[in-house]
Parts: structure tokens; C-alpha cells; sequence
């Protein structure tokens, strides 16, 4: 079997993001535009991965250190995408194979589309995807001759009537190793940029008389150069996650009011209203409904649990028949089992919640570990910070906490407690006990000011 070697190119500076950031590492639907391409790379399982990477994106190999088995390989001076393959020529160590060439700034490709590319180019003819993109500015053109793919002009070396042509070149190709390494030592540097174009390689294969197949795909293929290419292609990326949650039988009130930002695994039956951000890794079960305005970041949640609107959740596990919101902020480390309530401007961290317990109101709840059938007045606080130390607050069962009460930690109240509204707790309150600090009421009467 031929091997298959993929090169990513990933040196350029990106000058044109205007940013201090290497290009690839900026983000779309929540990850760097090289993860991306990683990601479908993987899926092809290449024989060796190789990146080009720049002198100054040292932060692009640091960013992806835990990747197995990429081939760096530094670029020192960008001198253009044909130079930046050819320093990548001394890892390809099999010359019967073949090469794909992707780009770190092209991140929404197939693997079907990539697969179709790698078979053509095991037919010993070169394999170049193309696209039609109705403002074309910044691409090479593909100029045909009776069809067949004559050349790439690059749009700065490109003649006005070239300008007109629609159909441009994505910068994606396979081909065979052994016409590569010949082609890319006849490549010159004569053009406005002055750069080794890869994109050279069409014109000597056709001197050679080698077949170009073109594959032509939708926006998969587009690449990022500025911000507003950016901005584009995250409201395509976007859409096709809306896109495939909608045909995997979740309801999206809006569309285009959702923003995935992970891998996201939903039930049945779920329903997601407008303005939410999914982030992380978001498991949703069986007719969870989210609320407007919710951000959800690394959350698994139950069966019929209802988030209402304005909640950021994050960190927290969430069991079933629970209801968050509106306006709750559940913060790392929470886990919430079944029957639970947590109303509007509660905010817990660090916390364990029972089943069937109720935190409605006003509260913030931290390092704390909360029995069942639990009810925390409103205007309650777990005081679990003394300046130094993070200390816990343990609730039994069956336990009543009066409105406006401070926990103060370390502190564990027992089972079937009542604690009364207004307290200042700390130690220990034993089981089925009445526990309240209050100051005395004071009455004068008849007072004169
Ligand atoms: C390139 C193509 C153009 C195509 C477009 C598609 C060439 C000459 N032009 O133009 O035909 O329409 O992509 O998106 O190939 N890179 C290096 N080292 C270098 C230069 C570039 O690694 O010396 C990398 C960049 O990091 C980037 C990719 O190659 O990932 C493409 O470079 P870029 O400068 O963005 O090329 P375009 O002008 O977009
Ligand atoms: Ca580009």
C-alpha cells in the first residue's frame, strides 16, 4: 500500500490578522484553526503528520505539545508556501508514496473531501481542490484551457480580466511524492511577492504532461486571512453544528442564535432557546430544555432538568428533574443531584447537593456538601473563606436554614436542624436541634427623638 504523508503549512506570519497571536492559533467555534485541520488529519491516519512551523510561532509547537506524532519542522524565513513544503521534504522518507498539502489557516475540510484527493493522487496525477467563492479577493485563480487547469495566478500577479474568475485555488492538493520533490526544485521566485509558490507545481505539471484532477467543494474549503474572514467562517462553522444538532433531533429556536463552542452530546427531545453558548465538552440528556441567554461550559446534565434563562454553568454535573435559573451561576466542582432547585442569584462552587434539596434565593454556596430535602432560606451565605483558609460547610438531611443566615465555616449542622433566619452559625448544630444567634430586640417606647 502507497504510505500517505500530510504537511500542514503553518509558518506564515498571518501579517494580515494584525495581531501578535500566529494565525493558526486563533480560534474558531472555540479552537485554533490548526486544531481543526488536526483533528480531520487524524482521521486519515496518515503515515507521518508534518507541520511547518515559523520562526516566530513557537507557540503553535508549544500549543499542540501534547499531540502525538507530528513531525516539526522550522521554517526559518517565509519565503512561500513551495519553500515551506520543501522544508518539509527531509521527513518524507518514502518516495513511492503520496503527499497532501494542507494549510493551518484552511480549517473546515472534509475527511470524505480529503480522502477523494489522496485516491486521485494514487492514480499518479495531481489532486487540487477548488472552490467557486463569489468575492474571490486575496485567492489564486484557477485559469482553464478548454477545461483543463492551465495554471494558478495569484490574485497579485493576476491581470484584472483574471480577477473576474470565480473559480479559485484552496491550496489543497495531493500528488505524488516523486513529482513533487522534482517539481519544487524548479520552482523560482519570480513574482510580485517574490516568493517560491507552490502553486507553481500546476504549471510544471502540465509542462510534463501530468493530469490535473480538480475536485470542487462548497465553503469547506475557505481559507483565513483577516478577521472578517474569520468572523465569515465562524458563522459557517457555526451553522453547521446548528445544522447537525437539528438533524440529530434537537429544536434550536434561532439558528443563528446559538454558539457551539465543543463537542456536544444531547438526548432526546432537548430544547435549546436563543443566545446560548455551549462550551467544552456538554452532555445534555433526555428533554433538557435551556433557557435564553445560558452559557453551558463543561457540563453534564440529567433527564428532564430545565435551565432557565441567564444561567452560567460551568464545571458541574447536574443530575435529572432538576431546575436551575433564572440567573444562576454554577461554578466548578458543583454536583447537583435529582429534585434539586437552585433559583435566581444563587451561585455555588465547590458544592455537593442532595436530592430534593432547595436553594431558591440569593444564596452563595461554596465548599459545601448539602444533604436531602435541604432547604436554605434566601439571603444565605456559606462564609467559607477566612482570608486564609477555604473551609467547608457539611448540611445533614432534612435540614432548615432560615432566610439571611451566615454559615460561618468550618462549620456541620446535622440532620433534621432548623437554624433561624438572621443567624451567625459556626461549629457544630446537632441533629433535630434549634439553632438561632440573634440580637435582642429592643423596645422603647414612647421615644422622643
Ligand atoms: C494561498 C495560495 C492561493 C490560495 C490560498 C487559499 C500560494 C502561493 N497561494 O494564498 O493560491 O488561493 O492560499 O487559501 O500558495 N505558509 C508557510 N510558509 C510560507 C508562506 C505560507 O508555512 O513561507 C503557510 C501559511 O501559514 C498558511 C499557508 O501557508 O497556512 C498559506 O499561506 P498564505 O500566506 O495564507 O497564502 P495565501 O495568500 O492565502
Ligand atoms: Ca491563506
Amino acid at each position: 500500500m502507497t504510505k500517505t504523508f500530510i504537511t500542514i503549512l503553518a509558518a506564515g506570519k498571518g501579517k494580515r490578522m494584525l495581531s501578535d497571536i500566529p494565525k493558526v492559533l486563533h480560534k474558531l467555534g472555540g479552537q485554533p484553526l490548526l486544531w481543526h485541520v488536526l483533528n480531520v488529519v487524524n482521521l486519515l491516519e496518515p503515515a507521518k503528520k508534518i507541520i511547518v512551523y515559523g520562526s516566530d510561532s513557537k507557540s503553535v509547537k508549544d500549543y499542540f505539545s501534547d499531540e502525538k506524532d507530528i513531525h516539526w519542522v522550522k521554517q526559518n524565513q517565509q519565503l512561500g508556501t513551495g519553500h515551506a513544503v520543501a522544508q518539509a521534504m527531509n521527513v518524507i522518507d518514502d518516495i513511492n508514496g503520496v503527499i497532501l498539502i494542507l494549510y493551518g489557516d484552511v480549517p473546515m475540510l472534509k475527511e470524505l473531501t480529503l480522502r477523494k484527493l489522496i485516491d486521485i493522487s494514487n492514480k499518479n496525477k495531481v489532486a487540487l481542490l477548488t472552490t467557486y467563492i463569489e468575492n474571490p479577493e486575496g485567492y489564486g485563480r484557477i485559469l482553464r484551457e478548454e477545461n483543463k487547469v492551465k495554471m494558478i495566478i495569484e490574485e497579485v500577479d493576476a491581470k484584472p480580466e483574471e480577477k473576474d474568475i470565480l473559480e479559485v485555488n484552496t491550496g489543497i492538493m495531493a500528488l505524488p511524492v516523486s513529482m513533487l520533490r522534482y517539481w519544487l526544485s524548479d520552482i523560482d521566485n519570480n513574482n510580485i511577492k517574490n516568493e517560491y509558490y507552490l502553486t507553481d507545481i500546476i504549471k510544471l505539471a502540465n509542462r510534463d504532461g501530468i493530469e490535473i484532477e480538480t475536485i470542487s467543494t462548497d465553503n469547506e474549503a475557505i481559507g483565513i486571512n483577516n478577521r472578517m474572514q474569520l468572523a465569515t467562517a465562524e458563522r459557517i462553522y457555526q451553522n453547521k453544528m446548528a445544522n447537525k444538532l437539528l438533524m440529530g433531533g434537537t429544536t434550536i429556536i434561532d439558528a443563528t442564535r446559538l454558539d457551539v463552542r465543543g463537542i456536544i452530546n444531547v438526548g432526546k427531545d432537548v430544547i435549546i432557546d436563543v443566545n446560548v453558548i455551549l462550551e467544552g465538552v456538554v452532555n445534555l440528556g433526555d428533554r433538557v430544555s435551556i433557557g435564553p441567554f445560558c452559557i453551558l461550559k463543561d457540563v453534564d446534565i440529567g433527564n428532564d432538568v430545565k435551565i432557565l434563562s441567564h444561567c452560567d454553568i460551568n464545571g458541574a454535573s447536574i443530575g435529572s428533574n432538576t431546575n436551575i435559573g433564572p440567573f444562576s451561576r454554577i461554578r466548578p466542582n458543583t454536583r447537583i443531584l435529582n429534585n434539586v432547585s437552585i433559583g435566581n442569584f444563587v451561585e455555588t462552587k465547590a458544592t455537593f447537593i442532595s436530592n430534593n434539596t432547595k436553594i431558591n434565593h440569593l444564596s452563595y454556596i461554596g465548599d459545601a456538601e448539602i444533604g436531602q430535602n435541604v432547604n436554605i432560606g434566601a439571603g444565605t451565605i456559606t462564609c467559607n473563606y477566612d482570608g486564609t483558609n477555604k473551609n467547608k460547610t457539611i448540611i445533614g438531611n432534612d435540614t432548615f436554614v432560615g432566610s439571611n443566615s451566615s454559615l460561618i465555616a468550618p462549620l456541620t449542622i446535622g440532620n433534621k436542624a432548623t437554624i433561624g433566619a438572621g443567624s451567625s452559625i459556626t461549629g457544630k448544630v446537632s441533629d433535630d436541634s434549634l439553632c438561632l444567634t440573634r440580637a435582642i430586640r429592643k423596645d422603647v417606647l414612647n421615644w422622643k427623638r
